[in-house]
């Protein structure tokens, strides 16, 4: 099968400080993809070098068959990447709907089946707060408004920095809901997130970061049988 994604042998340093060290991975159409690690392995960097936010020392990232590498990042994104990154705060003074009308567009294919009444549907949450500021919204409202704005650019692959970080359980829940409605709709996902055991569930494949080197990457029945050692990267 073609990749949509292809990471190879990543190295990215800030200044003299080292972080990835030859980081490699792939994602295959329709994927959902985890990328896991305690605080400070890499992942961030990882996504930012995919999104080319930062600059790689060496290596390449090929999406669609197409190199990217030396590509600015707005021009991946026009390639149907979307990028939810991690923390909020983002949002300037505009309301919900106009957040989401902002960023409405169709794909390179010409499909806009992620449209603003779709989302809106998808999260009745935002439908209550339309008018609402977005630096009016709670945490978890945020980043509902942050994916919904990803997803209204019609991605074929969303990038998510924990999305689920820091919200009450009841929030969370919701949106690894949305997140598996994403999945089902066709949209390719890389996630970033602490909470192995949805991801094991939610996830194809998941790779597991230590020192910005890989140490694991399998399936999720490779990583329910070697869950002790995935456990111990993560320090659960
Ligand atoms: N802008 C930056 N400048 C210097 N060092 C950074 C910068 N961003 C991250 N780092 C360092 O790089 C390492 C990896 O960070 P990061 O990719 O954010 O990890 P993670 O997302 O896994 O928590 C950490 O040691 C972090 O302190
Ligand atoms: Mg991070």
């Amino acid at each position: 099968m073609n990749k949509l994604l292809e990471v190879k042998s990543l190295h990215t340093l800030y200044g003299e400080s080292h972080v990835l060290h030859g980081v490699s991975f792939d994602l295959s159409p329709g994927q959902a993809v985890s990328l896991m690690g305690r605080n400070g392995m890499g992942k961030t960097t990882t996504l930012k070098s995919i999104l080319g936010l930062v600059e790689p020392r060496s290596g390449s990232v090929s999406f669609k068959g197409e190199e990217m590498t030396t590509l600015p990042t707005w021009q991946r994104m026009r390639r149907d990447i979307a990028y939810v990154p991690e923390g909020r705060g983002m949002f300037h003074n505009l309301t919900v709907k106009e957040h989401l009308q902002m960023a409405a567009r169709s794909n390179t294919r010409g499909e806009s089946n992620w449209n603003y009444d779709r989302v809106i549907a998808t999260f009745p949450r935002l439908e209550e707060r339309l008018a609402n500021l977005g630096t009016q919204l709670s945490g978890g409202e945020q980043q509902m408004l942050a994916i919904g704005r990803a997803l209204v650019t019609n991605p074929d692959l969303l990038i998510l920095d924990e999305a689920t970080e820091g919200l009450a359980p009841l929030i969370r829940k919701e949106i690894w809901e949305v997140i598996r409605t994403i999945k089902e709709s066709g949209i390719s996902t890389l996630i970033v997130d602490k909470n192995i055991k949805v991801l094991k569930d939610l996830c194809d494949k998941h790779i597991v970061l230590v020192k910005g080197e890989v140490v694991f990457s399998d399936s999720s029945e490779g990583l329910s049988e070697r869950l002790d050692e995935v456990e111990s990267y993560l320090g659960v």
